[in-house]
């Protein structure tokens, strides 16, 4: 008799967005008439920067001729888009990064829900709370944990609980919470919280005192406007020894319908086995991804490379003032509802806390049917975010004004 995986029945029904989607779209269906804004996934509007798609053109037509035709590429990418990653995301902020240690990979969705597979079972996983949801149900489907309680938190995790308080940056685990991998996401998803250098350093040295990893998720580190603020966890001493990073082009450069990515494992970083040896990250991942993954295709690395050329570098800077401007909207008008929220100042999304003390499923209701505007319920993101709300500013910026007016109608 086939069986199926048993863990994937403990996953919540459906994940967040296909929720969402599923609500909008019956909303539609109902309401034909209704003009509805979209500010819930955060999935880009604009399109790529013509110096991208220049290069992704002549790519293809690299693919049409013999002479310079690409089957099968190197698993973990091409060189020519690593020496870019290694001069522009790296050196250019001081941090030496091997061109061995850069997986190229389709999205950070996928590699942050792949990275847990070279982990022990038995580890014990700590996650912020509100988190981006991949990396909880990853590790569910895994077998990591037992069943949620009515709170959707998943016994065998430990959440680190985050809020108004600690300006969604959650504090280390206590003395008695013994954690061997540690997710972190920084400009935040969702909250748009960031962390400072005292504050990652905190955590760099916690995981070397306590022999636990960071994967640290930086797929919107280019939306940091404040110089202070580290766009890399390498950026901290001692990193290269406890943390593995996760970079997109997908908010950056307008790639979610393109797909590239790519994690940095550096060679220093080690795990114990069972014997207690210690063995090096970077092979293990390097065995994982070239054995379950072809390779980025050849045009769309090639239009990866072209984000660091002089002209790709200008166009992305506008895309990404054009979506903080968005950003900027949204703020403008929730401090004038007088409406509490976070982020949108070094991150395009903007965390509110709901009016009337709404929980977040309702408010989602009630934004969806009397202002058409759809944005993302807090309590999706984990229990802590009950009572909050997130906007993405990845929207079209005449639908934004549009969004934030009717938001005001609906709330004054
Ligand atoms: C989000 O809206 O949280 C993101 O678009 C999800 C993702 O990047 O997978």
């Amino acid at each position: 008799m086939a069986r199926i995986n048993d863990h994937y029945q403990k996953l919540k029904a459906g994940y967040l967005f296909p929720e969402i989607g599923r609500r909008v779209s019956q909303f539609a269906k109902q309401n034909p008439d209704k003009k509805i804004i979209r500010l819930g996934i955060g999935d880009v509007t604009q399109p790529l920067p013509l110096a991208v798609i220049e290069a992704m053109h002549k790519a293809v037509d690299d693919m049409a001729r013999k002479e310079t035709f690409y089957g099968y590429g190197p698993e973990s990418g091409y060189d020519f888009l690593k020496e870019k990653i290694q001069q522009y995301d790296y050196a250019s902020r001081g941090v030496r990064v091997e061109l061995d240690e850069i997986f190229i990979s389709d999205g950070s969705k996928c590699d942050t829900g792949n990275i847990q597979e070279i982990f022990d079972l038995g580890s014990r996983i700590a996650i912020t709370d509100p988190v981006y949801p991949v990396y909880v149900d990853t590790n569910v489907m895994a077998g990591r944990t037992g069943q949620a309680n009515d709170k959707g938190q998943y016994e065998g995790l430990t959440y680190l609980s985050c809020g108004p308080d600690d300006n969604f940056v959650p504090a280390l685990p206590t003395a008695g919470q013994k954690m061997d991998i540690i997710y972190l996401c920084f400009p935040n998803n969702p909250t748009g919280a960031v962390a400072t250098k005292e504050q990652l350093s905190q955590w760099v040295r916690y995981a070397k005192e306590s022999d636990a990893i960071i994967l640290f998720d930086a797929a919107y580190e280019a939306f940091i406007s404040d110089p202070a603020i580290p766009h890399s966890i390498y950026e901290i001493e001692g990193a290269r020894e406890v943390a593995i990073e996760f970079r997109s082009y997908s908010k950056t450069a307008g790639f979610t319908g393109t797909r590239a990515a790519f994690t940095v494992v550096p060679r220093e970083l080690t795990a114990a086995n069972s014997k207690g040896d210690r063995v090096a990250l970077n092979p293990l991942w390097n065995r994982r991804h070239s054995t379950k993954f072809n390779g980025v295709s050849y045009p769309v690395q090639r239009a990866a490379e072209a984000v660091y050329s002089d002209a790709g570098r200008r166009q992305v800077q506008e895309l990404i003032a054009y979506y903080m401007n968005n950003a900027r909207v949204i703020r403008e008008g929730l401090t004038a509802l007088g409406i509490r929220h976070w982020g949108g100042v070094n991150a395009p999304y903007v965390w509110l806390q709901t009016p009337n003390g709404l929980d977040s499923w309702a408010f989602f209701d009630r934004l969806l049917q009397q202002a058409n505007v759809v944005g993302t319920p807090g309590s999706g993101f984990g229990a802590a975010g009950e009572g909050f709300f997130r906007l993405s500013a990845f929207g079209d910026a005449a639908q934004v004004v549009e969004a934030m007016e009717r938001i005001r109608k609906n709330l004054s």
